[in-house]
């Protein structure tokens, strides 16, 4: 199975995949955790271009170079691990892309998808966690970092736009994103998460 989970930053999803992780392997599952923009050498090299305040380019270089690193991280970790039957827990995916370039940078979600289109070559999540927090709160999550990246300082106005387009999304596509409001604590959360995934199991299990 191919989970990935999105959101703001500061919504808690390294926490969650962590949490999840540590349910799984308990149950005897084997699981890969990677992330994006990155999950290999080269994939985090053009993570470290992306995120560097100093780096200044065109909202389509950012679509594009966001698709590089997605390339070749299906290829060489998303694809290899689910295909030794490894359940892979991935932070962010192609639908961040669809959030901050299409609706956040403002390229449109059909530019974005035709970019990415090759990209993930039909490799797409089983299932996605939206977590969804309160504004103030992810702010204040970030904020509690020290300092913000590149696209964390892109402003507020951007920030609406890409979790507007994050809804949008998750309306659009009810049977595979799950929003879940992640205001409450990290394990009542989890425990959400994990029930939804025990069910996608039974009726992986029953299909096969
Ligand atoms: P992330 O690793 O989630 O950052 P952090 O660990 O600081 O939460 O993601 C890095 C940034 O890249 C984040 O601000 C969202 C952005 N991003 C895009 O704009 N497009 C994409 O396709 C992806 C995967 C991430």
């Amino acid at each position: 199975m191919f989970i990935t989970f999105e959101g703001m930053d500061g919504a808690g999803k390294t926490t969650q995949i962590r949490l999840l992780q540590e349910r799984l392997e308990k149950a005897g599952e084997r699981v890969a955790v990677t992330r994006e923009p990155g999950g290999n050498a080269l994939a985090e090299k053009i993570r470290a271009l992306l995120l560097d305040p100093e780096s200044e380019m065109d909202p389509l270089t950012e679509a594009y170079l966001y698709a590089a690193a997605r390339a070749e991280h299906v290829r060489r970790v998303i694809l290899p691990a689910l295909q030794r039957g490894e359940t892979v827990l991935c932070d962010r995916y192609l639908d961040s892309s669809l959030a901050y370039q299409g609706y956040g940078r403002g390229l449109g979600e059909e530019t974005v998808r035709r970019i990415n289109a090759q990209a993930v070559a039909g490799c797409l999540p089983d299932r996605t966690y939206l977590l969804r927090v309160p504004e103030e709160a992810a702010a204040r999550r970030v904020g509690a970092r020290g300092q913000r990246d590149r696209i964390e300082s892109a402003g507020e106005a951007f920030l609406r736009r890409v979790e507007a387009g994050f809804c949008r999304l998750a309306e659009r596509e009810p049977a595979r994103i799950l929003a879940v409001d992640a205001s409450g604590t990290a394990e009542e959360i989890a425990r959400r998460i994990a029930e939804d995934v025990a069910k996608l199991q039974t009726r992986e299990t029953g299909k096969a």
